[in-house]
């Protein structure tokens, strides 16, 4: 039901009627028709009447109003009906049609271009160019063949004079991809007769107002309408057509299209042809019949690209094959004129088949695959002629008169019949509504044997001259007893049916009667061989593809063709089962009145068409019936999200109970109705509220299907990481045992090895026994050490002890730490070292012995130092485990200076040969000596003294001597700049420094070169701080000793 609308414009649905009457209904349409409101719904059909004025309603506004919407959310308008279809094709994969119908005038071409504006305004969303092209295509061959079908005619300044089916085809998401158009029946008579007050196709008038005079020169043609037989008629009629404007328009769309020049100058030349051959006149002379106006002969051959005696031969002979003879055969002037008729007639219908298939080559969905691109669905529009009634009804009227009673059928079919045939098959309390079943006429026309076309076909069929009176009397014969049937010879009262001439049929829309004259022979539709051979022979490629079967033989025996009615009919029959088989929507046109006056509401000539149209059954049908239906197991797989019973499988006995408990959880009982097979649903707003309950659930369920999905992906990933990592933990044990075993079998037997198992390699361990590997050797070297000292005796071992911490001081630091030799420590009492002098060493050592009570002598030996003139002076140091004595040997070793040894703080050596050594005491009275032997001479004993040094200290305190050292300062930039890296040994953590001290020495063993630097700390105020980087001092005394460099540098903070 519609909304959107107040009441003052009426009822937009006929539904809503207060009663289903005629005069309400009228009431209604008239309210809206004045109000400007032309449109109506009676549910899903729309009622349109043609407004006669151009009305704001179709714009892009408009078009985004409806665009996705219900079809009762807005106003009723074609564009409702459209998107319903449009809707129902995407939604549902189905193929729809629209079918418009309504009498001449009523507004059906209008409709279905607006329908197809409307398609075309809401697909390709994304703007594709292909899809761009073919509608641009689809829009474009509407102007094409409104210019060559349809014309001019007492009822409508543009009358559609053919049907036409357009199928319009959809991808998977709803973008036209393609079409294709079917055309029905042109009334090609009207090429060369038209009633007075109508026109010929648009095509000879666009030609001759808009084509240019240089075209029409070369068409031999003149602009004035009326020097041609064939449109002089209605050459001097008013219209609201524009034609040369409409020229312009036309020829643009054919070459948008895909004309080529060519092709669109063959058109041209056709139309020509036709207007010249009306100027044909024949003469008799004597038997022989002549062509008046030879001239005309010419230009037709010229335009036909063929030669002036062929043309002259096939319009006044015809070729008769008789057994193996030719002879060709005079016309009679009749004759000639049927001929130059016919031939005029066939040649403009031909052109317009032509257009149609040039078209469809051009618009037909191309490419298509079904696997890639998904179902392609159609939707149709059938806008074909209305049914007519004129002064004179001939053949034409007659088959569209048969047409519309078969688009009404389907209508009944669809509509009324079906629907209420449903109802009582699903057992839907249902009261039968009356309607006027048409199918008696339809029969009554095309039933084999027996209908009008069969008795038209036998008339022609009989051999010799056949009249058209002749065929009447058949048909009197053989309908005479049909309700809907009669002639003046079966009602010999009815004063308006002329006798032989006349036979009325009474249609569902109304009476009509039909003349005879000339039935047989439009059924027949005669054109003589000697036409189509001559067009076939034509030079003009375009035109010899038109008429392929010229190629025939004469003597060739072909088929009887088929009748131009039965041909009809076959195309009719055709066309309803297409209908039939997609989901049909309605447009019903009504024209309002016969004046084209957009005022004008003719009561009586819109009853009438109300009534044949069965819009009150419609009504009827609609009120009691159901907006929807469809299969319980179908409506469930739509809709079953939505109730908890139903989602997402239901455990009641049946489906049709799922839907029950479905559609009494949504509170929808009353608007619905329970078939056999299927639910029907009375009105759209339930439908529409249940699609958005599913829109709603559709979220929902997407959300739930995104959760469960990324939770078994997670899961699975889970999965897979903890079977990983179960690997990687029994690669590992694995690994770790092998290589466990891989040591065990390596150094199996290390007890009995000579080394005790220092060759044997370390297998490469995992990275995980990395430390484990470096403890395992620590482990393995401290019980092989352990091993390798038992067997050192007892005494040796204090001189071991002292390597390993002279090597652990030094290692890498100097080149020799005399490990080699055996460190005799007590250097003065030794003899060897000091023949001459130990004798008066040994008294003096144990006078001190004595006094200071030392326990044991750690080292002793001479040294030599450089006093503060430069003097080198020999000197003794001798340390106990109390002191440090600096001696004189030159006097008896007389004790200079002891120096308690809980005063040393450090030890400071060099890395270089030299064996000057710097004792650091607390009270910085630093004492800087070097070490001296005279046997062996030079022999390096710092290694030792160190040594000694470090593992007496070792054992009575715990601080660790390398990295007080290392981290003072950087002996390495001091390595790189002056050649010379300190080494440090701290006794004692070192005191925080206040500023840098230097001492210059001359190195007392070496006193010919270079300088030795003592740089130290101090907190003695009597010193002055220096100001001096240890790098610039060292600067300057590179340069003093005239770049002889520094053999030696101390330095500690
Ligand atoms: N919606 C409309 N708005 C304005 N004018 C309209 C509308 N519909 C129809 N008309 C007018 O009515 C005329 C006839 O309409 P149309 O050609 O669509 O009739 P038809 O039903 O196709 O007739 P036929 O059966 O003769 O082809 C149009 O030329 C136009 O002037
Ligand atoms: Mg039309």
């Amino acid at each position: 039901m519609a909304e959107q609308e107040s009441l003052e414009f009426g009822k937009a649905d006929f539904v809503l009627m207060d009663t289903v009457s005629m005069p309400e209904f009228m009431a209604n349409l008239r309210l809206r028709f004045e109000k400007g409101r032309i449109y109506t719904f009676i549910g899903e059909v729309v009622v349109s009447v043609n407004p006669y004025k151009s009305l704001n309603i179709y714009g892009r506004e408009t078009i985004e109003q409806y665009k996705g919407r219900e079809l009762y959310e807005r106003p009723p308008h074609l564009f409702a009906i459209a998107d319903a279809a449009y809707k129902a094709m995407k939604r549902r994969s189905k193929d729809t049609c629209i079918v418009i119908s309504g009498e001449s005038g009523a507004g059906k071409t209008e409709a279905s271009k607006y329908i197809m504006q409307y398609i075309a305004a809401i697909t390709n969303p994304s703007q594709r160019a292909e899809i761009e092209r073919v509608k641009n295509m689809l829009l474009k061959s509407n102007c094409v063949l409104e210019a060559f079908g349809n014309a001019k005619t007492n009822r409508n300044d543009n009358s559609s004079r053919f049907g036409k089916y357009m199928d319009i085809n959809f991808d998977f998401k709803g973008d036209p991809i393609g079409g294709h158009i079917s055309n029905y029946l042109l009334e090609k008579s009207r090429v060369i007769v038209q009633q007075p007050g109508e026109r010929s196709f648009h095509s000879f008038y666009q030609l001759l107002q808009g084509g240019s005079e240089q075209m029409l020169r070369s068409l031999h043609l003149q602009k004035s309408l009326s020097s041609y037989n064939y449109i002089h008629v209605g050459a001097q009629l008013k219209s609201s057509i524009n034609d040369a404007a409409e020229f312009k328009v036309v020829a643009d769309a054919m070459k948008v299209i895909g004309f080529k020049p060519e092709e669109i100058q063959t058109v041209y030349k056709i139309l020509a042809t036709i207007l010249h051959l009306g100027n044909l006149k024949f003469v008799v002379d004597g038997d022989t019949p002549l062509i008046e106006n030879g001239k005309v002969v010419s230009i037709i051959a010229e335009l036909l690209s063929t030669k002036t005696d062929m043309v002259e031969k096939a319009l006044l002979y015809r070729t008769v094959a008789t057994g193996r003879d030719i002879i060709d055969k005079q016309h009679t002037e009749q004759e000639a004129c049927y001929g130059r008729d016919a031939f005029a007639k066939a040649i403009y219908e031909r052109l317009f088949c032509w257009i149609v298939t040039r078209i469809n080559d051009i618009i037909e969905v191309k490419n298509y695959d079904t696997t890639v691109h998904g179902k392609n669905t159609v939707i149709g529009v059938l806008d074909i002629y209305g049914f007519e009634i004129f002064d004179n009804n001939s053949f034409e009227q007659f088959c569209i008169n048969y047409c519309n009673e078969k688009l009404q059928q389907l209508f009944i079919q669809l509509v009324l019949k079906q629907e209420q045939e449903e109802y009582q098959r699903e057992g839907i309390p249902w009261k039968h509504i009356d309607y006027f079943n048409n199918q008696i006429i339809v029969d009554l026309v095309e039933q084999q044997h027996k209908g009008i076309i069969a008795i038209l076909d036998d008339a022609c069929m009989n051999v010799g001259k056949v009249t058209d009176a002749m065929f009447l009397e058949a048909l009197n014969s053989k309908l005479g007893k049909h309700g809907h049937f009669s002639s003046r010879k079966l009602c010999a009262s009815d004063k308006m049916l002329e006798f032989d001439r006349d036979f009325r049929i009474r249609h569902y829309a109304g009476d009509v009667v039909y003349s005879v004259i000339g039935f047989i022979d439009k059924n027949k539709d005669t054109l003589f061989q000697d036409f189509k051979r001559l067009m076939y022979n034509s030079s003009n490629p375009v035109l010899k593809n038109m008429w392929p079967e010229g190629k025939l033989s004469i003597t060739e025996v072909t088929k009887r063709p088929l009748t131009a009615a039965t041909l009809f009919k076959n195309s009719m029959i055709a066309l309803v089962d297409n209908l039939a088989s997609k989901e049909p929507y309605y447009v019903r046109c009504i024209k309002p009145n016969d004046k084209k006056s957009p005022q004008v509401f003719d009561d009586e000539r819109c009853r009438h068409q109300v009534e044949y149209l069965g819009l009150l059954e419609n009504v009827r049908v609609r009120r009691a019936g159901f907006a929807f239906r469809q299969a319980y197991e179908k409506f469930l797989h739509r809709y079953k999200m939505i109730s908890e019973f139903t989602w997402p499988n239901h455990d009641l006995p049946s489906d049709k109970e799922a839907v029950k408990k479905l559609i009494e959880q949504c509170g929808f009982q009353e608007d619905v109705a329970y078939g056999k097979t299927k639910i029907f649903i009375r009105t759209p707003r339930t439908l529409f509220t249940l699609e958005e309950l599913r829109a709603q659930m559709l979220l929902r369920i997407v959300l739930f299907l995104q959760k469960v999905w990324r939770g078994t992906l997670a899961r699975m990933r889970y999965k897979r990481t903890k079977a990983a990592l179960t690997i990687i933990r029994y690669y590992r044990h694995y690994k770790v045992k092998s290589y466990i075993h891989e040591v065990a079998r390596r150094f199996h037997g290390v007890r009995t090895m000579r080394d005790h198992g220092k060759h044997v390699k370390w297998p490469t361990p995992p990275k995980v026994l990395r430390r484990f590997e470096e403890a395992l050797q620590a482990i393995f070297n401290r019980w092989r050490a352990s091993q390798l000292i038992k067997t050192i005796p007892a005494s040796d071992l204090p001189q071991v002890r002292a390597k390993v911490a002279a090597m652990e001081m030094l290692k890498g630091q100097r080149a020799d730490l005399g490990l080699q030799r055996a460190w005799e420590g007590n250097y003065l009492a030794s003899k060897p070292d000091t023949p001459q002098t130990s004798g008066t060493f040994v008294p003096v050592a144990n006078e001190l012995k004595r006094k200071d009570k030392y326990m044991n002598v750690l080292f002793s030996c001479h040294v030599r130092k450089v006093n503060r003139f430069s003097k080198v002076e020999d000197r003794a140091i001798f340390v106990t485990d109390r002191h440090l004595y600096k001696m004189d040997p030159t006097k008896q070793y007389k004790v200079m200076k002891t120096i308690p040894l809980y005063n040393l703080t450090g030890l400071s050596v060099s890395n270089g040969k030299d064996q000057l050594v710097v004792f650091h005491t607390k009270d910085n009275k630093d004492l800087i000596v070097c070490l001296f032997s005279k046997q062996p001479t030079h022999e390096n004993r710092i290694g030792e003294l160190v040594g000694v040094l470090v593992n007496h200290f070792k054992r009575l305190t715990d601080w660790d001597t390398r990295t007080g050292g290392r981290e003072a300062f950087s002996p390495a930039r001091w390595g790189e700049e002056s050649g010379a890296v300190v080494v440090h040994c701290f006794f004692y953590p070192a005191t925080p420094t206040r500023g840098l001290h230097f001492k210059e020495k001359l190195c007392p063993c070496d006193p010919g070169v270079p300088s030795v630097i003592a740089i130290c700390s101090s907190f003695s105020p009597q010193r002055k701080p220096c100001t001096r980087t240890v790098e610039q001092i060292l600067e300057v005394h590179k340069a003093k000793s005239r770049g002889g460099g520094i053999r030696g540098a101390l330095c500690w903070p």
